[in-house]
């Protein structure tokens, strides 16, 4: 029997959510590819992260900054010396195996041969910058996303109307050679962050942590309609600290394998900008006008993953029902699968579906209405299959509307709107679908 956590690995290819990256060529551990419905469920997921962060916020201010940047930020960030899992190796079989996730760290847990002591593994991954492969041309690419903020404070003081405490946010890739990727896309060597440095007066910072860790917990449940039960925060003890961190909780959602990290919330203190200002040998001291201060600010950063949030909504919003579901207008008699996104994420937010098809005044009546919802609401027109057929494959797909085109329409120019959580029916006029739609899309 497969366990739920399979289901939704084979649901999302499938479907048409995740492949495996170079998949005709055998794939590439630790790489996926997003496909049509995916792409559009991760730009949901980042578009609702930048607008709870910037568009909604006076005090936080968006970039975007460079994958490969001088190498000088890791040694100052402390990354080259510190950004490491340890490994052992298997003398008999060559695997290698992160140490720290080892019950028995001295034998092999795949052939049972000895494994080898610990060495430190560095997850940056390398390259080189223009011909000549040396050691002057090495360049990483970025492990984080936020040393691009932490080397852009300067700009962003020097050239916005900022006054603390204000935030920088930034969505992009970032890169680790992760020793053992794995279950699915939590672990990868290529994912997105969201992260936000946000710059306080020292002294302040644990109010502001609080507030950020009740923020985003609101934001997961508020904005992307994750179940309150399946979210919860766990404060880190001293010994797990990053090497930069005075303070962190992390986000965690109770995923079919068990409770793992989606987000990291760290209180900075002052480490990075002090070590910018050390190595680059540029003033980053904030200089407060009203008290005539002058300070390296703190820095909370909240740190989600897009690839582990996304999981956690599929995860959340899968579903099977045994049997299917019967209403007055409908009557499924198979297991019925169905995803609850919430519908601000959804790929699909309309289907619309002529009830039948190659009648020549449905069939354009259908069009029209389609043409009308798709400057709005990102819509698939649908025409193959019974009706009946065609709702369930946009309950599997998580589209929260399915608009039928019917006789009826060509009279009485409305529609049938059908709820993909309740399978209620309603008639509305043509007119009326946007701004019904809309409101309760984006406001209810
Ligand atoms: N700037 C802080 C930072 O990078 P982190 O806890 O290492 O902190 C933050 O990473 C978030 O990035 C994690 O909570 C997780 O969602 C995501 N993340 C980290 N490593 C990942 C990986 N190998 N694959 C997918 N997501 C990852």
């Amino acid at each position: 029997m497969e366990n739920s956590f399979e289901k939704i690995v084979s649901f999302t290819k499938r479907r048409g959510f995740v492949f495996q990256s170079s998949d005709i060529y055998g794939g590439l551990g630790g790489f996926y590819d997003f496909g049509p419905l995916g792409v559009e469920l991760k730009r949901n997921i980042k578009d609702s992260w930048w607008n709870a962060m910037t568009r909604k916020r006076d005090d936080i201010v968006g970039l975007d900054s460079s994958i490969v940047m001088n190498p000088n930020i890791w040694k100052a960030s402390g990354h080259t010396e510190n950004f490491s899992d340890p490994l052992s190796e298997c003398k008999a079989c060559h695997k290698r195996f992160r140490t720290d996730h080892l019950d028995d760290k001295t034998k092999c847990p795949e052939c049972g041969g000895e494994l080898t002591e610990a060495r430190n593994f560095n997850l940056m991954f390398r390259t080189f910058i223009g011909p000549v492969e040396d050691s002057a041309s090495i360049a990483y690419l970025r492990p984080e996303t936020a040393q691009g903020i932490f080397v852009n404070y300067k700009n962003i003081v020097d050239t916005q109307r900022v006054k603390l405490p204000f935030g920088i946010a930034q969505i992009g890739k970032a890169f680790r050679n992760e020793i053992t990727p794995g279950n699915f896309i939590f672990r990868l060597r290529e994912f997105e962050q969201m992260e936000m440095e946000y710059f306080v007066k020292p002294g302040t910072e644990n109010e502001v942590f609080k507030q950020i860790v009740e923020e985003r917990m609101n934001w997961y449940v508020n904005d992307l309609g994750i179940k309150k039960e399946n979210l919860r925060i766990r404060y880190h003890e001293k010994e797990e600290l990053a090497h930069y961190a005075i303070g962190c909780v992390d986000i965690e959602y109770n995923f079919p394998m068990g409770w793992s990290e989606i987000e990291g919330i760290a209180s900075r203190g002052n480490y990075d900008l002090t070590q910018h200002q050390k190595c680059s040998g540029q003033d980053l001291t904030y200089y407060e006008e009203a008290t005539k201060e002058r300070f390296i600010p703190y820095v909370i950063e909240p740190s989600s993953g897009v690839e582990r949030v996304f999981l956690a909504c599929l995860c959340d919003a899968y579903t099977e029902i045994e049997g299917g579901r019967t209403t007055t207008t409908e009557s499924v008699k198979e297991t019925e699968f169905l995803l609850k996104l919430n519908k601000k994420i959804a790929p699909i937010k309309v289907a619309v579906l002529p009830l039948v098809k190659n009648k020549e005044n449905i069939t354009a009546k259908a069009r029209e209405v389609y043409n009308l919802l798709k400057g709005c609401f990102n819509c698939q027109y649908d025409e193959v299959g019974a009706i009946g057929r065609r709702y369930r494959r946009h309950d599997e797909i998580g589209t929260p509307y399915a608009i039928t085109i019917d006789f009826e329409t060509l009279e009485d120019s409305a529609v049938t709107v059908r709820y993909r959580d309740t399978m209620e029916q309603k008639r509305i006029k043509i007119d009326d679908l946007i701004s019904i739609l809309k409101k309760e899309i984006y406001e209810d």
